[in-house]
């Protein structure tokens, strides 16, 4: 098969390293990639949210599949356009993928089906939100309900934290819609859950923890994700199982109700306390950096999982994991997720790389004069695994150490969570 990859993080460098080992691959394309995925796949940069160009080159280059990594594409219906041509689309259509692209609509599914998650009220209106922040006690989290690029959620500890978090959104600060949720703070540990599924049955991935804010010890601004781990202990064999019965089953009935089977990867996010699970958030993609974690630990062919969710077969199928420890450490720009300088030079790539089973996968990195240089926020993914997760993370350190980029910024504690405990 040609398989088409969609987007240009380090989640869709480790999904090109993970899908050129399938045996049904012919040919590995990814649009718009970064230089590190030219380096294993045929990247190509065209515009994938104008769906006329995309299926252009898809008829040029025969896509059999298109694997779509980010979820922007999935909430404006690009599978459902795909399929309309008879293009094979990994990923759910657009009505199941307002999971994440409606924070208004995946709240209200979870009040329907009784799904434990936050107490919350949405509002379109800005007095009525003001008016209700202003008799809810603290903290309390505010959230855009549209896409926001991770930056939508603020968790006010004061009001006037929160009234600011609602004038935002009402000035459509993020471009996410004048439409807002209120919701109960969650006290505990996070842990992101994944499943592949054709709509009724599904398969389980392995357990993932990622690092959201910029500083360690879970310290600064949210950020896109830091850092990953795999598994993730937290999320223990007793809570999966009440995940998937309190959650996973009743929304796959819900997205069959309405007469839109989800299908595709479905990615929860979790809130564990006192050994139970609430849900935080659903998105409809793989999470970065938890992918880069799986995909090192992932012994199935995930072409055949991907199939196994458009075909409806995905009862069929197994994923293997590999019976190790993963982690990844992400390399950002100094000043990330705020402003940051664009076209700083990264050196020692490939000395980091040599460094024993050491992977990199590139999200923000464009070659120029032979020189690589950092051109986003979130650049590199340091990624690693070993018997044991602390050795895992020695030897992505001990790479990180030889990369030459005075620009850049890392978390130094990925995995303390799991390390502390274990
Ligand atoms: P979301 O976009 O809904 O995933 O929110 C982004 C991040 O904000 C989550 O990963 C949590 O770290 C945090 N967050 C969101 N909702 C809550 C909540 N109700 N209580 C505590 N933290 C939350
Ligand atoms: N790791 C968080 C996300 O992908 O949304």
């Amino acid at each position: 098969m040609n398989i088409l990859v969609l987007g240009n993080g380090a989640r869709e460098h480790a999904l090109c390293f993970s899908i050129a080992k399938s045996k049904q691959l012919s040919r590995l394309f990814c649009a718009p990639g970064n230089y590190g995925i030219s380096q294993i796949a045929e990247a190509h940069n065209i515009d994938i949210n104008n769906f006329d160009i995309l299926h252009n080159f898809c008829i040029a280059k025969k896509i059999d599949l298109v694997v779509v990594g980010p979820e922007v594409p999935l909430v404006n219906g690009v599978v459902d356009f795909l399929n309309s041509k008879n293009i094979k689309a990994f990923g759910p259509k657009k009505i199941p993928a307002g999971l994440e692209g409606s924070k208004i609509f995946m709240k209200d599914i979870c009040s329907q089906y009784n799904i434990p998650t936050a107490t919350y009220k949405s509002f379109t209106e800005k007095k009525l939100a003001e008016d209700y922040l202003k008799s809810h006690s603290l903290p309390v989290v505010i959230k855009a309900s549209g896409l926001a690029a991770g930056k939508g959620v603020t968790i006010a500890t004061s009001l006037d934290d929160g009234l600011i978090a609602i004038e935002d959104i009402f000035n459509n600060k993020f471009g996410s819609g004048c439409e807002l949720v209120i919701e109960e703070f969650m006290d505990g540990e996070e842990a992101s859950y994944f499943i592949f599924t054709d709509g009724t049955n599904y398969v389980p991935l392995s357990s993932a923890q990622d690092h959201k804010r910029i500083g360690d010890g879970d310290t600064g601004p949210n950020t896109g994700g830091m850092g990953a781990y795999s598994p993730a202990p937290v999320f223990t064999k007793e809570i999966q199982t009440q995940v998937n019965q309190e959650m996973i089953e009743p929304t796959l009935k819900a997205m069959r109700d309405l007469g839109t089977p989800y299908q595709g990867i479905l990615y929860a996010g979790v809130m564990i306390k006192d050994n139970k699970a609430k849900l935080v958030e659903y998105n409809v993609r793989f999470g970065d950096p938890e992918c880069q974690v799986l995909m090192l630990r992932l012994k199935s062919d995930i072409v055949e999982l991907m199939l196994g969710t458009i075909n409806g077969n995905i009862n069929e199928i197994k994923a293997d994991w590999a019976n190790n420890h993963a982690a990844t450490v992400v390399m950002a720009s100094i000043g990330y997720p705020n402003e940051y300088k664009k076209g700083t030079e990264i050196k020692n790539l490939e000395l980091a790389e040599n460094e024993g089973g050491i992977k990199i996968f590139h999200a923000g990195t464009e070659l120029k004069d032979e020189k690589i240089l950092a051109n986003g926020g979130r650049v590199l993914s340091i990624s690693g695994s070993g018997n044991d997760l602390k050795s895992a993370l020695n030897d992505i350190y001990s790479a990180i150490d030889k990369i030459d980029w005075p620009e850049s910024t890392y978390r130094k504690d990925i995995g303390w969570r799991a390390i502390n405990n274990g």
